[in-house]
């Protein structure tokens, strides 16, 4: 396997604990490479760093680096005193600690103070209403065309009800495609056909809130049939 590559970088993260899908690391690692030269990368929610791995590792690529926001919250799924000495030991591992600069705050307390510029924004942070509405805000330091992507965007509720939000006049960034339930955006204005775009995805959305309501009753082998083969949520 060759350095430098989407590969090279899976095998460092795949077997660190998180929520990445193959396919959703490999659009990460496409639109980080396809960045500007020296690419600034803010990750909002980072836990043990299997998505700041694959993203420090194509920056590493073109001389960027990934600026990642978690005040590493201690709770039942997300978190414990453990994660971030395990965050910087899987950065130390795959060789791109010096690729990424941890700011170790909420999102939400550190935008106010935010004043560069992005050029790939990745959020995967609290998965409440209120806080999406505001971490959507930090794509103001995103230029024009920059991508914006967001985990789980289909398959919770706080977080699509929050991007439902860009449906309004005058909203400022437009839906593109998906790989899972990570979906990319682009700053611009949406228009009509990326307003349709992202309503065209509500049903998978039902679908995949649908299968939680399953496997929340124990009904896996419902969720089975309907095809989702896991045991975890769709993400
Ligand atoms: C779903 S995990 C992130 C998974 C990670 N991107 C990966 O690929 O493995 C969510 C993370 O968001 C963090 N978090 C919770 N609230 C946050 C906030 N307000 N700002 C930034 N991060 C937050 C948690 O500490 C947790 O580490």
């Amino acid at each position: 396997m060759s350095a430098g590559t989407f590969d090279a970088a899976w095998a460092l993260a795949h077997d660190i604990p998180g929520w990445l899908t193959p396919d959703q690391a490999r659009l990460l690692w496409d639109t980080a490479l396809a960045a500007s030269p020296a690419p600034v990368v803010l990750e909002i929610g980072s836990y043990q760093g299997r998505s700041t791995v694959v993203l420090g590792s194509a920056v590493a690529q073109t001389g960027g680096r990934v600026v990642a926001v978690d005040p590493f919250v201690d709770d039942w799924k997300y978190g414990s005193p453990l994660t971030q000495g395990r965050f910087e030991a899987h950065l130390q591992r795959a060789a791109v600690a010096d690729r990424v600069e941890l700011l170790k705050e909420y999102s939400t307390r550190a935008r106010p103070t935010w004043n560069s510029p992005i050029d790939v924004l990745f959020i995967d942070g609290k998965h409440d209403v209120w806080t999406v509405l505001d971490d959507l805000k930090w794509a103001t330091h995103v230029p024009d065309g920059a991508p914006v992507l967001i985990h789980d965007c289909f398959s919770s509720v706080g977080i699509t009800l929050g991007v439902l939000t860009l449906l309004r006049p005058g909203a400022r960034l437009r839906y593109r495609d998906r790989a899972g339930s990570l979906a990319r955006f682009e700053v611009g204005s949406p228009g009509m056909a990326g307003r349709l775009r992202l309503l065209a995805e509500m049903p998978w959305w039902a679908r995949n809130l649908g299968m939680k309501v399953l496997l929340r009753l124990r009904l896996n082998t419902i969720a089975r049939r309907l095809g989702h083969d896991s045991p975890y949520d769709p993400y």
